[in-house]
């Protein structure tokens, strides 16, 4: 099992402080789910919200100060009120309760954010939007988490020093983990299980937190999960958790954070498909695979693979390094194309989706984000 990144779990957990009397500010679930995602360890070496030195260095070197490599900025944005040195409390609707000891305030560019992490300024990309709608100054410093945010998911919710004891009791020495924000089509399983070939385990992990309009809902993901390894999978053979944070849409660079964070909770690889965490055609199909080669100190082996898609003329799914036949013979698994499907009422054929995944999907009157 791989060290955490950076060296050592990070645990910034004090269930005896209490905030009573301090000064509150009330933070969004995004934002808590953050705080409690660097308390947990889940974005070890992070010990709180980025300082301009880290800040600076992840954006235009893509590792933190120390070198140690880090993509997204993990940043606490606020308009006045508080001085460096201040103690404040963050507080969250769901009960999150922790401290943040403010060591510096910092301005920063926007646009330059926005060039640099999502490789775009233009507003019509969700993480661009998200970033242009901050507020002007940051604040960085360390946080230690008082009280966790209670939330409809925690049964699906695991932090990595048990997913570390899970896999350690389950015997795994090698653990592929899956990103996603999706209902499983048939490339996904295919994907998952081709990895899962050469490997012990494999977790899935699928992202709870704010998507964009038009994306499946949480639950509608973790019901569609649950019917597709009771169905479809071995069960010593895998593990189903979430991760509680919001999707960027940074493609190259939220693939490698992506990493990262499974890491953290144990795992030995990654899988990186089409487009990972890609949004309209902001990044070239690849360019999340090739970003890899300027990390050879990440700590965890990506596995690429190229884009599966069912073919014809051989009768099973494929993808371009094995399949010699032409693209007449091919259906793709494209996510828009099973969104339509859904939305008129049509049941995706058996090559594209799992009857019992379909049926849960159909279930729902709504299952996309509004
Ligand atoms: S993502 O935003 O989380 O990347 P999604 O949940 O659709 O979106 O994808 C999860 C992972 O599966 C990503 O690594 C993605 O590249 C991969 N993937 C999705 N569809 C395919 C496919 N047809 N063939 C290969 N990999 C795929």
């Amino acid at each position: 099992m791989p060290a955490p990144h950076g060296g050592k779990l990070v645990r910034r957990i004090d269930s005896s402080k209490s905030i009573e009397g301090m000064d509150r500010v009330e933070v969004s679930r995004d934002m808590a789910h953050d705080i409690e995602n660097i308390a947990n360890g889940v974005f070890s070496p992070l010990e709180g919200f980025m300082c301009s030195e880290d800040f600076e260095s992840v954006l235009h070197h893509m590792r933190l100060a120390n070198d140690v490599p880090w993509t997204i900025p993990i940043v606490f944005d606020f308009e006045d009120g508080f001085k460096e040195g201040d103690e404040v409390a963050l507080v969250a609707e769901n009960g999150m309760e922790a401290i943040f000891s403010i060591e510096e305030i910092y301005t920063y560019n926007k646009k330059e954010y926005a060039e640099k992490v999502f490789k775009t300024t233009d507003v019509a990309h969700p993480g661009v939007k998200k970033v242009m709608e901050m507020k002007e100054k940051l604040a960085g410093g360390k946080i230690t988490l008082i009280k966790e945010g209670n939330e409809e998911f925690n049964k699906y919710y695991l932090k990595p020093y048990e997913t570390r004891i899970l896999f350690k009791e389950k015997g795994w020495r090698d653990i592929v983990a899956f990103q996603t924000r999706n209902v499983p089509h048939i490339g996904h399983e295919y994907v998952q299980k081709t990895a899962l070939t050469f490997v012990d385990g494999i977790f899935i992990n699928p992202i709870v937190g704010k998507k964009k309009k038009g994306d499946f809902k949480d639950e509608v993901i973790l019901k569609a999960y649950d019917a597709l390894i009771k169905h479809y999978y071995l069960k010593d053979r895998a593990v189903l958790a979430i991760l509680k944070t919001e999707m960027r849409y940074a493609g190259p660079r939220e693939a490698i954070f992506h990493a990262i964070v499974r890491k953290n909770f144990g795992c030995t690889h990654f899988i990186v498909g089409r487009d990972h965490a890609g949004v309209g055609n902001y990044y070239g199909p690849y360019e999340a695979h090739d970003i890899f080669n300027e990390f050879p100190d990440l700590g965890i082996t990506p596995i690429f693979f190229r884009s599966f898609f069912y073919c014809k003329k051989c009768g099973g799914v494929v993808n371009e390094k094995i399949c010699p036949h032409d693209k007449e013979h091919h259906i793709y698994y494209s996510g828009t194309k099973i969104r339509e499907m859904l939305q008129r009422g049509e049941t995706p054929p058996e090559i594209m989706m799992r009857r019992e995944v379909a049926e849960i999907i159909m279930s729902y009157d709504n299952p996309f984000v509004e």
